[in-house]
């Protein structure tokens, strides 16, 4: 079963060390194209649905976080005191210039990366305070991310990569085709599900990233420059979608962005000039 799967993956571009979900998928798409399926493989677990904590408090909730990087001999303060709130079902951005801090910050809302100092409570759990195996598991679980590159695998099919996120999530099986099909239809691509990457137009394959990020039911969805690579009409059925994704998935979603037109669907704008938020 599956064995059309079994070819090396190639070059993974996306697999900078400034792009850690990436890189990860990336080792776990290897694992995905070597594995067999008949023997289960070893997933982690999913968490149950908890629906009483879904509707308690934000979603995220940032207390004054720091983060700086080490240069040389000395050190980068990138992030300067941040806090923020995100209250389930909102749609969130984080607008400002180029180098401001936002994919820093958003990598941190991730947990993709740590504060250096301050918190973030995703849900209720101190994000800040999980073992890296406790982070990863939650991340894979309960979060969603979306990039400006699309980060999607070339060799596979629209439907492989959704799937792909269903099986790192450990969704059972049985489950896939449905859930599949449900998230690329979502997304308008109802159509389109065994092209390749390099089959579809910009936009297409950012709604399949979308499909692949929501796939796994995540709590959060988080955006780095979703539209940045599409013209505007692409952009506006990006958002379209994110819109629609928030009342029929119940999800919650913060991006990042500079075009005020976007802007302008985003329940609330946090601006970020040198690390700091203003206004
Ligand atoms: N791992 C890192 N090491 C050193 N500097 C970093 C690192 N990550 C980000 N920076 C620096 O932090 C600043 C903010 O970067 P970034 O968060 O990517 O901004 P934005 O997404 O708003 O363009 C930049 O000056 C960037 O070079
Ligand atoms: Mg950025």
């Amino acid at each position: 079963m599956m064995r059309w799967l079994r070819k090396p993956v190639q070059s993974e571009e996306a697999a900078t060390p400034r792009e850690p979900a990436a890189a990860e998928e990336a080792g776990a798409a290897a694992e995905y194209l070597h594995d067999d399926f008949e023997d289960g493989g070893s997933v982690p677990e999913v968490n149950p649905p908890d629906i009483q904590e879904m509707e308690l408090g934000p979603v995220l909730s940032v207390r004054d976080v720091h983060r700086s990087f080490p240069v040389g001999s000395g050190e980068i303060h990138v992030l300067k005191g941040i806090n923020m709130e995100v209250q389930s079902g909102q749609l969130v951005m984080l607008k400002g210039r180029s180098g401001s801090g936002k994919t820093t910050l958003l990598n941190m809302l991730g947990g993709l990366d740590e504060p250096s100092s301050g918190e973030i409570m995703f849900r209720g759990q101190a994000l800040h305070q999980l073992n890296d195996d406790k982070r990863t598991l939650l991340r894979r679980n309960q979060i969603g991310f979306i990039f400006q590159a699309y980060a999607l695998l070339p060799l596979l099919s629209a439907w492989e990569n959704v799937e792909l996120s269903l099986r790192m999530a450990g969704v059972p099986q049985q489950e896939w085709k449905r859930r599949v099909t449900h998230c690329l239809e979502l997304v308008g691509l109802g159509k389109r599900m065994f092209h390749r990457p390099f089959e579809l137009s910009g936009g297409e394959q950012q709604r399949v990233a979308i499909a692949k990020a929501i796939a796994h039911r995540p709590k959060l969805l988080l955006a780095d420059e979703p539209t940045a690579n599409l013209d505007s009409q692409m952009g506006a059925q990006v958002m379209a979608v994110f819109k629609n994704i928030i009342h029929t998935e119940h999800m919650t979603i913060c991006m990042t962005t500079h075009d005020p037109t976007i802007l302008e669907v985003a329940d609330h704008v946090y601006e970020m000039v040198d690390g700091k938020f203003i206004g």
